[in-house]
């Protein structure tokens, strides 16, 4: 059993550095598998996601090497498709990646349905929508997405999703690359991560252009070569620090971020009072003397973030006034609020808007997190809170956070995992 043990009350300062970002990197990891050539990636943030995508590859008979704690070098030449173990795919979401790359490398797919956090149902119809419209037969049937090109290859398309998803963007963008002929992808995501894998794609001689619009092109090449690339750092890790510093009273220098991707957040804290300061690639976020209450509704990138959802939830809860904090992502993510409760929150669930009544104290409790954002969140109240709050589950956590421990206690937070051996039973 592992947990975080949290002592509130300190005030944050100095500075953290920002990892690369789960949610491209995972993307770029999976797409290596298009290329024989050796891929190293450099930026590579240390969470058991990237882990998991790793044994996964090597499963398949990839070799994955570390040069450096950040750097990664990755040589598919020798994959093998349709083995990609079953209960590792089940462990993560971004395992559905592996569909397209497949289809891209193989022509054919056979790869079990992903796992990850839980908010409801998750479906995959609109990735399943772009790969036929590629040419492939898909189907989903005994836990397993199977799926084969008619001749053996892909063919471009034009593909209009009929609603935006990241991960369908993706898979079709990593599934047409090696596509014969030209396909065109309407209403396609325009989230950062997004343009990160077109450009990985492109360094390794893809041709895509439009990634960060809503339409996205895409000029099939024959093969693709290996190349070395830098994966761009992740915006919700760096507000998730923002809003720690903002929720504890503290200034914190966070480095190693690209401030136009955090502007969503950063334009929510100051309207609530505090500063932001944008510099090339850092920002200096000074809490408010007072918060005040804000409305917030999520949104597919540039707006705000689902994935900021229960950390901006918790500080709202410090804001004086009520706010508003509307989800239109995912139909079930505020399961935290449970959690926040029994710290002291008073919040109201209305459908998809949480009703914020502000003012609180947090109180410490034992709390769990529910999944990785929500788990952010739980650290933040915890820092706010007087006494000593353990988190749970933090498996969630790890899942997609750096070093969050270290991190914050280089800044004055007082944090520790506890890890209790699970006890022997009587005749083991
Ligand atoms: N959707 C469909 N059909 C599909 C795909 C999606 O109806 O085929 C719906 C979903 O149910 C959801 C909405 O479209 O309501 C958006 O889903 P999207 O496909 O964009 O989400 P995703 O690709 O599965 C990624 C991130 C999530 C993040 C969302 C939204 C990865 C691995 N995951 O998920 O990140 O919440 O985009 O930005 O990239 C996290 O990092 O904590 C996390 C959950």
């Amino acid at each position: 059993m592992e947990y975080f043990v949290i002592k509130g009350g300190n005030e944050l300062s100095g500075e953290i550095e920002v990892s690369g970002m789960k949610n491209a990197a995972v993307g770029v990891i999976f797409a290596c598998l298009l290329t024989e050539e050796k891929c190293v990636l450099e930026n590579i943030p240390d969470i058991s996601d990237v882990r998991t995508s790793f044994s996964i590859l090597k499963a398949m008979g990839a070799k994955v090497r570390y040069l450096d704690r950040t750097t990664v070098e990755i040589d598919c030449k020798n994959a093998v498709g349709g083995c990609a173990p079953f209960e590792m795919v089940r462990n993560m979401r971004a395992s559905y990646y592996l569909a397209g790359a497949e289809l891209g490398r193989f022509g054919q797919t056979h790869v079990g349905c992903p796992g990850g956090c839980d908010f409801g149902i998750r479906p995959i119809d609109q990735h399943i929508k772009g790969f036929e419209a590629l040419g492939a037969k898909v189907s989903v049937e005994g836990g397993y997405i199977e799926g084969k090109a008619e001749n053996g290859r892909l063919h471009g398309a034009s593909i209009y999703f009929d609603r935006v998803s990241v991960g369908a963007t993706i898979n079709v963008l990593i599934a047409a690359a090696l596509a014969d002929g030209n396909t065109v992808i309407e209403n396609a995501a325009r989230e950062p991560h997004v343009v990160d894998l077109a450009n990985f794609l492109n360094s390794c001689g893809a041709k895509i252009t439009g990634a960060g619009t809503d339409v996205i092109k895409v000029k099939g090449v024959t093969s693709l070569s290996g190349c070395t690339y830098d994966i761009i750092p992740d915006m919700i890790e760096a507000g998730t620090y923002m809003i720690a510093a903002a929720a504890t009273n503290s200034t914190l220098k966070i480095n190693n971020v690209i401030p136009k991707h955090l502007e969503s957040i950063s334009a929510k804290l100051e309207e609530m009072g505090v500063t932001v300061e944008e510099h090339d690639d850092f920002v200096v976020v000074t809490a408010a003397k007072k918060l005040t209450k804000t409305n917030i509704r999520t949104q597919p990138y540039p707006g705000f973030p689902t994935d900021m959802n229960p950390q901006m939830c918790t500080l709202l809860c410090l804001a004086e006034g009520v706010s508003y904090l509307t989800e239109s992502v995912w139909d079930s993510r505020f399961r935290y609020i449970e959690e926040l409760r029994k710290m002291g929150a008073e919040i109201r669930v209305d459908g998809k808007t949480a009703v914020i009544e502000g003012n609180t104290r947090f109180a410490a409790a034992p709390i769990r997190a529910v999944d990785l954002r929500a788990g952010a969140a739980m650290i933040i109240a915890g820092l706010c809170a007087v006494g000593k709050t353990t988190v749970e589950d933090i498996h969630h956590i790890k899942r997609g956070y750096d070093d969050i421990v270290g991190k914050l206690r280089s800044v004055g937070a007082d944090i520790k995992e506890v890890n209790i051996p699970e006890v022997a039973t009587y005749g083991k």
